[in-house]
């Protein structure tokens, strides 16, 4: 999205002059005098990286930036605990078998609403979602990859690290078992410009913040190295879904699982932490 076109607004009758969100601006754009109204200096209003932190602090309600007013945002209450999040965490799978049947729309567009939320390098907020909704489309697609990795392959292209392709489109041709997006039937590309800050970490950003929500309300996913292996293969593959080439990217099929976990796996301690102690 291009950044939005810089409002401040304060209502004095709301503002208790207390400063906070003078304090907590990251850029050091609001200015206030002693026990007045914080305001922002014309020439400081391009520093502004639309984060709206002073929207999100204002313990009065009285701000509000880029005509965003603080009663349409949602107060902080009800959040998940540490208890939730962590049996959240250690439920979710990648999902590898999926019901055919498409996931209510709704359900998709409010996972996507809240995807806009994740954090994102500068806050540049620059990610696109490119999203296979009908299952129609995503069997085209799937039709489309294998075989233009078969293509790929009488030509030679397949490089030898992605030699999985070769299986893959075999596979599929011989009883239709589809490895690269393993039979889901929606598709979520995420993919940023490749000059922002962080294009690389925004976009895996989103999709884990995508895979948990998804989770949480009963879908399943699974991240898809392999589609990407393929669409580096066979750009293609790319202009079909509208993606624009070089841009940074990952995919993450979806949908109802056709199974269920009876409990979570056990990996604790897989990484390993290495205290750091100084002096
Ligand atoms: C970046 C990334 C790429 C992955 N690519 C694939 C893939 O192409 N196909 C697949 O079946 N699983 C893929 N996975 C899933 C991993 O194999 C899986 O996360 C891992 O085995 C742990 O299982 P869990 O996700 O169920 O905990 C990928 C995972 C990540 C994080």
């Amino acid at each position: 999205m291009p950044r939005p076109t810089f409002q401040f607004h304060i209502d004095d009758t709301r503002c208790t002059r207390c400063g906070l969100c003078v304090a907590d601006c990251p850029m050091r754009v609001i200015s206030q005098a002693a026990g007045e109204v914080p305001y922002v200096k014309p020439e400081k209003e391009s520093q502004c990286i639309h984060c709206q932190h002073c929207l999100a602090i204002c313990p009065s309600a009285a701000l509000s930036i880029d005509g965003k007013r603080p009663e349409d945002s949602l107060p902080i209450e009800g959040l998940p605990d540490l208890e939730a999040m962590d049996r959240l965490v250690r439920s979710r799978r990648s999902i590898r078998r999926y019901k055919p049947e498409k996931v209510d729309p709704a359900l998709v567009q409010r996972l996507l609403a809240a995807l806009g939320n994740v954090p994102t390098g500068t806050n540049s907020q620059q990610l696109s979602f490119h999203l296979i909704d009908e299952p129609e489309t995503m069997d085209r697609f799937r039709r489309a990859a294998y075989g233009a990795l078969e293509k790929a392959d009488q030509e030679s292209r397949i490089p030898e690290r992605f030699a999985v392709l070769r299986t893959a489109y075999q596979v599929f041709a011989k009883n239709g078992t589809d490895i690269l997006f393993r039979g889901a039937p929606h598709m979520l590309v995420v993919s940023a410009p490749k000059n922002v800050a962080t294009p690389h970490q925004d976009v895996a950003l989103a999709l884990a913040t995508f895979d948990l929500l998804a989770q949480s309300a009963g879908l399943g996913t699974v991240w898809s190295g392999f589609a990407l292996y393929a669409m580096e293969t066979a750009p293609e593959l790319k202009g079909l879904l509208g993606l624009e080439q070089g841009r940074p990217y990952y995919a993450m099929p979806f949908g109802y699982p056709a199974i269920r976990y009876a409990r979570t796996v056990q990996r604790d301690g897989a990484a390993e932490v290495h205290r750091v102690v100084l002096g």
